[in-house]
C-alpha cells in the first residue's frame, strides 16, 4: 500500500478489517517489521485519538515516530505556488515536505478544511502537496473531505459487535454550535456502502453530503423513520455542503436520546469523539450500554496498525 486516503485505496474492506482484528489478538506479532523505520506525523489541527493511536500502532510495529504540530512547534507553512511570502507564512511546502521525506519512511498528515471555499477544500490541495513533495507513502490522519483511519476503526467495531449478518446502519446528523467539517460523515458513508450493510443517512433538508461519497445509500429526512429497526446508529454533526460550511438547523430534537432508541433494534450507538455532551449526543446514551464510543477509540490503534503494516511490507 502506497497511500491511505480513502476506501478507494484498498481492494477489499473485509480483508483489511480481518487483518486489524487479527492484529488486535496479538499486537506485537510484527514488532520487528518497523525496525529502523520512521513515521513522521504532521498535525495542522488538534487531535487526541488519531495522534496517540497512530503513535501507539507504529510503536507496536517497532517504528520510530516523530510528530510535528505545524505552525506551533514548526514553521507556518505556505501552500500557494508563486506566493510572495511577506506576511505570516514562513516556510513553503516545496521546501519543508522534502525535508520530512528525507527523515521519514512514511508520512501522516492531518489537514482540516477551511470551510470557506468548497472548491479549495474538495481539491484536497494541502494533502496533495504533501504527497507530491515528500514522495513517501502517505496516511491521511483526516483530510479536508475524508477520515479513513476513523472509518476503518468503525468498520472493525461494527464487525465485532454485529448480531446479524447484514445489519441496518444509520448515519444521523446531530446538532452542534459551530460549523463542523464533513470528513467523518463522508468517510463513514463511503466505507458503509462498500460493506455488507443496509445503509441509511438521515439529516435535515439542506444537509445532503457530497453525493460522490453517498451513492448507494438511502437518504431519509425523517429521523424517526430512519431509525426503525437500526442495529447501529452513527451520530455526527456536519455543516451544510450545498450552502457550504453554513449552520442551517438548530433543532435539538435531532440529538439522540433513549426515546429515539425505542424504534431501533436495541441499536449500538457510535460517535468518533470528541463529542459535545448534551448538544450532539445525550449523557443518557453515552453512559449507557448502547454506547460503543470507547470500543471505537480502542480500535483506532489496530486500524492504524493494519495500514502501517501493509505500508511497511511494501517499502
Ligand atoms: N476521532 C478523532 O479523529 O479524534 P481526534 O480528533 O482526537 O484525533
Amino acid at each position: 500500500m502506497k497511500q491511505f486516503t480513502s476506501v478507494k485505496d484498498i481492494d477489499n474492506v473485509g480483508d483489511l478489517v480481518r487483518e486489524a482484528l487479527q492484529i488486535k489478538q496479538n499486537p506485537y506479532a510484527y514488532e520487528s517489521l518497523g525496525k529502523r523505520r520512521t513515521l513522521g506525523l504532521v498535525f495542522m489541527n488538534p487531535s487526541l485519538r488519531t495522534r496517540l493511536s497512530t503513535q501507539k500502532a507504529a510503536q507496536n510495529l517497532g517504528m520510530n515516530v516523530m510528530t510535528v504540530n505545524a505552525d506551533k512547534d514548526s514553521w507556518a507553512l505556505e501552500f500557494q505556488d508563486g506566493a510572495v511570502m511577506n506576511t505570516t507564512t514562513v516556510e513553503h511546502i516545496r521546501d519543508a515536505a522534502p525535508v520530512l521525506g528525507n527523515y521519514c519512511d512514511i508520512i501522516g498528515v492531518r489537514c482540516f478544511p477551511g470551510l470557506l471555499s468548497k472548491e479549495v477544500d474538495t481539491s484536497e490541495h494541502i494533502m496533495h502537496q504533501f504527497i507530491k513533495w515528500t514522495k513517501k507513502p502517505y496516511i491521511s490522519l483526516e483530510s479536508a473531505t475524508l477520515h479513513p483511519l476513523q472509518s476503518l476503526a468503525d468498520a472493525v467495531t461494527m464487525v465485532e459487535h454485529s448480531r446479524v449478518k447484514r445489519p441496518k446502519v444509520v448515519l444521523t446528523w446531530a446538532p452542534h454550535i459551530k460549523s463542523i467539517p464533513h470528513a467523518v460523515a463522508n468517510s463513514f458513508a463511503e466505507w458503509a456502502v462498500a460493506q455488507e450493510v443496509e445503509f441509511v443517512i438521515t439529516h435535515p433538508e439542506g444537509y445532503e453530503l457530497d453525493p460522490q461519497f453517498t451513492q448507494g445509500a438511502t437518504i431519509e429526512y425523517n429521523q424517526q423513520k430512519a431509525l426503525e429497526g437500526a442495529d447501529f446508529v452513527y451520530v455526527k454533526n456536519w455543516s451544510s455542503f450545498a450552502d457550504y460550511g453554513k449552520l442551517l438547523c438548530h433543532d435539538q430534537n435531532w440529538m439522540l436520546t433513549l426515546r429515539h432508541m425505542e424504534a431501533t433494534n436495541q441499536a449500538r450507538v457510535m460517535h468518533c469523539l470528541p463529542v459535545r455532551r448534551n448538544v450532539e449526543l445525550s449523557d443518557e446514551i453515552l453512559d449507557s450500554p448502547h454506547s460503543l464510543v470507547q470500543a471505537q477509540a480502542e480500535n483506532r490503534v489496530f486500524a492504524a496498525q493494519a495500514v502501517l503494516k501493509r505500508m511497511l511490507e511494501n517499502l
